[in-house]
């Protein structure tokens, strides 16, 4: 017997980078996942753990869509009976100096964020109440120390710590643990963008220099994969967890110490 065996995870932004690490993850410990992703490619990345044993679906979803978002956690509850972990991955980023930041990024972002992983908290607790659960929250090492010409990527991580705060207040007593994790620098198509963008801003930086001069900062002198982080938010997922909440944590190789 498995971890999660008989248990239910939906994983937004699940079809790659971190989110489809840790589908992989679940998906070996025998869990039912869901991925859910604006991308049609979710299809095939489901298609993809089903390939190696798991059982796992595929769900296009936007998380800034109330009646999409409602459909996506009905659709796992119908699938495989429950949703017991949910994990609000979905994510996005742009980077520009303060004047060139438009009110369409800021609201995009914002709106992705922090409002998407609100409300898949919200429909999750709706499916757990009555029987418990855990729901983990993507903020970013942006919800620790605000990163230069992020304003708004850093705005909507550190409204991502607030709202865990206050969601485990409220779903204590119902056996519901609400906590967020903070990345520090990981390798995905996300951070391939920062360092294409951040690089040519703060110094003319070639591809993959950024990142290098950044790991330097790292205690542990590496970036960070897919897997670090699933391994964190399996142990938050999982039983051994069961009195941890409202808390927020950092997988960073150390770069952060806060
Ligand atoms: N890569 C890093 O270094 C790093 C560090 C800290 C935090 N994070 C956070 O981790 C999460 C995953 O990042 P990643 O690096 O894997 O990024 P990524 O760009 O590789 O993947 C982002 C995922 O989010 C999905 N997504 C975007 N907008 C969506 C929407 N409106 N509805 C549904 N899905 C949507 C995409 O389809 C994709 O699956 C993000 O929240 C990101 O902010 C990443």
């Amino acid at each position: 017997m498995s971890r999660f065996s008989g248990k239910t995870v939906v994983i937004t932004g699940g079809n790659r980078g971190i989110g489809y690490a840790m589908a992989e993850r679940f998906a070996s410990e025998d869990a039912n996942v869901v991925i859910a992703s604006i991308e049609e490619h979710v299809y095939e990345a489901a298609d993809a753990l089903v390939a190696t044993g798991a059982k796992a679906k595929g769900f296009v979803c936007d998380v800034t869509n109330i009646s999409q978002v409602k459909e996506l956690y009905e659709f796992a509850a119908k699938e495989f009976g429950s949703v017991n972990i949910s994990v609000q991955n979905a994510g996005i980023i742009t980077i520009a100096k303060v004047e060139d930041l438009t009110e369409k990024e800021w609201d995009a972002t914002m709106n992705v964020n922090t409002k998407g992983v609100f409300l898949c908290c919200q429909e999750a607790i709706r499916h757990m109440r009555g029987n418990g659960g855990k729901l983990i929250n993507m903020a970013s090492g942006q919800a620790r120390d605000g990163f230069i010409y992020t304003p708004h990527y850093a705005a909507s991580k550190f409204g991502v710590m607030g709202l865990t705060q206050s969601l485990a207040k409220e779903v204590a007593l119902d056996g519901i643990t609400v906590n967020a994790i903070c990345p520090g620098i990981i390798k995905t198509d996300m951070w391939d963008y920062n360092d294409r963008v951040w690089g040519k801003m703060l110094g003319d930086f070639g591809p993959g220099e950024l990142m290098e001069s950044w790991v330097q900062n790292i205690p542990m002198k590496r970036a960070g994969e897919g897997r670090d982080v699933a391994g964190l938010v399996s142990f938050l997922a999982s039983n051994d967890a069961d009195y941890i909440t409202g808390q927020t944590i950092n997988v960073d190789g150390g770069l952060i110490m806060s």
